[in-house]
C-alpha cells in the first residue's frame, strides 16, 4: 500500500512549494508604507555580549563606518559577565578613538533578552537597534535605510535579509528560499521571524509589550511577532543586508536556533493577532512545528509498504545528491531534533 506514504510525501513537499509560489505573488505588491529618505530618528544600538572579544572590536568597527548623524545615536554594549575581557576591550576601544559607547555590566549571564532589557532601561533613543557581535552590516547606509520605513506610522519593526559570511553551501542555498519569503511575508503585511544581527523596534512599542520576551529563545522574532500582534507591521526590507558569521560547530547552532523558533511560534498561536498576519504565522507555524514530521513519517510508511515503498524510499535517498533536496532535508532534521530537544532544554 504505496498510498499513504505518497500522500504524507506529497503534503509534506506540497504545502512549503505552494506556500512559495503563493508568496511570489505577494512580492508584487506595493509596500502599501511610505519610508522616508531622510528620516533620521534618535537611535540606541544594542550589542549584547557573551565572551566576543575576538569579535567586539571589529563589530564596534563596523558600527563606526555607518553614516548618521553622531548626536543622534546612542551605543550601547551590554555585557553578562564575559571572562574573556569583552567590556574592557569595549571600553577601550571606545576610548581610543574617542567615541562614546556606553558599557553596561550584568553580574551573571541570564540570556540575551534579559541583557537586552537592561539595556532597554537605558536606551534615549526613538529607535532601538540590536545587533549581533557576529554580525556585520556591509552598506554604511543601513541605519538609515532602516529606520527610513519607521518614517511610516504603521510599521513598528523592521529586520534585514541575511548572507551567510563565506556562503557554506547549504546555509547559502536555504537562504534564498528563506530570503524570498521574509520579503514576501514582509510586503503581505509581516514576517514573523526577525533576525539578532539587525532588528529595530520602536521604543515605545518594545516598552508596551513589556520589554524583549526571557522566557524564550528567539527574543527577536517573538519580539516582531508581538509587535504585529499589537497591530504594526514587522517588515524585513529589501534594500536592508546582513551579514552573519557561520560557527564552526554549525550543527548545534543549527538545532538551537530551530529550538528558538519552534518556541516562538508555539506561544504565537495562543496570541490574539490581527487577521492579515493570519495566514502567514499560521503557514509559518505549520511549516516549523507540523511539516517537518511529515517527512520520516512517509519513509517509515514507505518501508512499511513493501518493494514498491522501498522503490520510494530509495528515491528519497537518492535525491539526497541534489543539493536544494537535501539542504531542505536538512533543516527538516534540525527542526525535527529542535522539538525534541526541546523537551528538556530551551537553550
Ligand atoms: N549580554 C548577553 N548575555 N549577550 C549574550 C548572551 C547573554 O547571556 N548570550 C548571547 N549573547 C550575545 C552574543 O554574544 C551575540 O552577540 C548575540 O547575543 C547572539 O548570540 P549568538 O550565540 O551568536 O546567537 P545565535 O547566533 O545562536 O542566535 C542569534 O540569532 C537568532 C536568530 O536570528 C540570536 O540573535 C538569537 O537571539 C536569534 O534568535
Ligand atoms: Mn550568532
Amino acid at each position: 500500500m504505496l498510498g499513504p506514504a505518497l500522500a504524507l510525501a506529497a503534503t509534506h513537499f506540497g504545502f512549503p512549494l505552494v506556500y512559495y509560489i503563493y508568496a511570489r505573488r505577494w512580492l508584487r505588491r506595493p509596500w502599501g508604507v511610505e519610508p522616508r529618505e531622510n528620516h533620521t530618528p534618535t537611535i540606541t544600538i544594542v550589542i549584547p555580549t557573551y565572551n566576543e572579544a575576538p569579535l567586539i572590536e571589529a563589530k564596534l568597527e563596523d558600527i563606526a563606518r555607518q553614516d548618521y548623524p553622531p548626536d543622534r545615536l546612542q551605543i550601547i554594549v551590554v555585557d553578562s559577565a564575559s571572562t574573556d575581557g569583552t567590556p574592557e576591550k569595549a571600553e577601550r576601544w571606545a576610548r581610543r578613538k574617542g567615541a562614546p559607547v556606553e558599557v553596561l555590566r550584568e553580574p551573571q549571564r541570564n540570556g540575551k533578552a534579559h541583557a537586552l532589557n537592561l539595556a532597554l532601561r537605558h536606551a534615549r533613543g526613538d529607535v532601538v537597534v540590536i545587533t549581533d557581535a557576529d554580525s556585520h552590516w556591509p552598506d554604511p547606509q543601513t541605519l538609515r535605510k532602516a529606520v527610513r520605513w519607521l518614517a511610516d506610522s504603521s510599521v513598528g519593526a523592521v529586520t534585514c535579509l541575511k548572507r551567510p559570511a563565506g556562503g557554506r553551501g547549504v546555509e547559502a542555498t536555504y537562504r534564498d528560499y528563506y530570503n524570498v519569503l521574509r520579503l514576501a511575508e514582509s510586503k503581505k503585511w509581516s514576517t514573523p521571524i526577525f533576525h539578532g544581527e539587525l532588528a529595530a523596534y520602536r521604543k515605545e512599542l518594545l516598552e508596551k509589550i513589556g520589554g524583549f520576551p526571557t522566557h524564550l529563545g528567539a527574543d527577536d522574532s517573538h519580539t516582531a511577532v508581538l509587535i504585529a500582534a499589537f497591530g504594526y507591521r514587522a517588515i524585513a526590507a529589501e534594500d536592508l543586508h546582513c551579514v552573519e558569521l557561520v560557527p564552526r560547530r554549525y550543527w548545534r547552532w543549527r538545532v538551537r536556533r530551530a529550538q528558538h523558533l519552534i518556541q516562538s511560534f508555539a506561544a504565537s498561536l495562543r496570541l490574539k493577532t490581527p487577521a492579515r498576519f493570519k495566514p502567514v504565522l499560521y503557514a509559518e507555524a505549520y511549516l516549523h512545528l507540523v511539516n517537518p514530521w511529515l517527512l520520516p513519517a512517509a519513509f517509515a510508511a514507505a518501508i512499511a509498504a513493501g518493494p514498491p515503498g522501498w522503490a520510494l524510499a530509495a528515491l528519497g535517498l537518492a535525491l539526497l545528491a541534489y543539493t536544494p533536496y537535501r539542504t531542505w532535508t536538512a533543516m527538516q532534521i534540525y527542526l525535527i531534533a529542535a522539538a525534541i530537544r526541546n523537551l528538556w532544554t530551551k537553550e
